[in-house]
């Protein structure tokens, strides 16, 4: 059995582990299953990515019409152990010459979080190797350090299946968080509108997430036929919110399936625009927000380095419409725009395993007795700043979003 492959190698390895360690640069292997992805990577120090493997679920979810936790959990249990041995494998390295194990423990789903940590924690006893816990959202922020010099403070929007948050990352653990939405995430707001669509019935789209499916098609369509509104246009802060979007597209396509007397699973023909329109609405909302959040560091004096980085991850983060509304935010105001490629934007071990090296280096969270760790389902990122963020009260001027 592969689980008796993997650890059986412990016995035989954890004499000669203290030795190794001494002489070769550190590696790391990060594993990650907080929601839908069992993903693991063995990565070095100097961001080199030795082995990785990935296990998506997300056939299975678009089929059942969103993650059924129970189901996910099944998924990450069936999987994990070969996820990863192939990284290790993939890694050419054994388990015995690596320096931690580091993986999500917070936040996610409950059930899917509980398989990344037992599992760790078998490892951990085996190989007799430190823990370091990873915060999920913590580790998307920091994915880009490991690609350029990014160098702290600066600011971060993640946009994901789960989160829309806009923060200072201010050192490896050190986040002030500037807004985050009030309802839901970008990413479940494009899935749900995809599925509102049936695109898993669109013979282009049937494999994709629910945001690349939108992408995909917003590129045939014409946003100008149909008409949104702006999220939040009143409230002069750096929250965010998509549920209103939501009913908005849900209304519409509502009347247009009455207009072609539609079929239950059918494709509307206006559907390229309405993708349009909805990709359009959101990059505008979170470049709003962004470009609020920009004024607000620079009156602050929050970004002392000449052109500031904003880094953006997170799923959403690989629309390719979304950067370049970003990117006209950015321009315009003397910041530079920093996107891991969309790879290690999704959900990935590569992204936990570096920020396993992160904290090695700076040796914070480095677990030597892992008893007392538990899983948080729920865990805010940072200190809380948005209050001030309302308190400025910033207007933000006019910008056309010419994509
Ligand atoms: O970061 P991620 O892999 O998992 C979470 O932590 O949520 O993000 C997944 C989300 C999904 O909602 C998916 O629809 C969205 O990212 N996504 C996209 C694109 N690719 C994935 N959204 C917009 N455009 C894309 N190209
Ligand atoms: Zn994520």
């Amino acid at each position: 059995m592969v689980t008796h492959c993997l650890l059986s190698r412990a016995l035989s390895c954890v004499s000669g582990a203290r030795l190794l360690t001494q002489c070769k640069p550190r590696l790391v292997l990060g594993i990650e299953t907080s929601c839908d992805d069992t993903g693991a990577a063995v990565v070095d120090e100097t961001g080199k990515i030795l082995g990785e493997a990935l296990y998506s679920q997300k056939g299975t979810h678009l089929k059942a019409g969103g993650i059924i936790p129970t189901v996910a959990q099944k998924l990450h249990k069936e999987h994990i152990e070969k996820v990863v041995q192939e990284a290790v494998d993939n890694s050419g390295i054994s388990p015995c010459e690596l320096t931690a194990i580091a993986t999500t423990v917070k936040p996610g789903l409950a059930l899917s979080l509980q398989v990344g940590l037992e599992y760790s924690l078998k490892l951990i006893e085996q190989y007799k190797k430190p823990f370091i816990p990873i915060h999920h959202m913590e580790a998307h922020a920091l994915t880009v350090r490991m690609l350029h010099l990014v160098e702290f403070p600066f600011l971060v929007l993640l946009v994901s299946g789960g989160h829309s948050l806009l923060a200072i990352a201010r050192g490896i653990s050190d986040f002030l968080l500037l807004g985050q939405t009030l309802d839901e995430a970008p990413g479940d707001t494009l899935d749900k509108v995809a599925r509102r669509l049936s695109l898993k019935n669109h013979p282009a789209c049937c494999t994709m997430s629910g945001g690349e499916a939108i992408e995909y098609l917003a590129k045939m369509g014409n946003r100008l036929h149909v008409e949104l509104t702006q999220p939040m246009s009143q409230h002069l802060d750096c929250d965010f919110s998509f549920s209103g979007l939501r009913n908005q597209v849900n209304q519409i396509i509502v009347k247009k399936e009455k207009e072609e007397g539609f079929q239950e699973g059918q494709i509307l023909s206006c559907v390229n625009d309405i993708a349009a329109a909805v990709q359009h609405t959101v990059a505008a909302h979170l470049a709003k927000r962004t470009h609020r959040a920009i004024l607000f560091c620079k009156k602050e004096g929050l970004l002392p380095q000449p052109n500031p980085p904003l880094v953006v991850s997170g799923g959403v983060a690989s629309n390719e419409y979304i950067r370049k509304a970003l990117q006209i935010v950015t321009e315009a105001n003397g910041f530079s725009l920093r996107c891991p490629p969309p790879k290690l934007c999704t959900d990935n071990g590569i992204m936990i395993a570096w920020n396993g090296i992160e904290k090695l280096r700076a040796g914070v969270d480095i677990v030597h007795n892992p008893k007392g760790i538990r899983y948080e389902p729920k865990a805010p990122l940072g200190i809380n700043f948005s209050e001030q963020v309302k308190k400025a009260a910033l207007k933000v001027p006019y910008l056309k979003l010419k994509i």
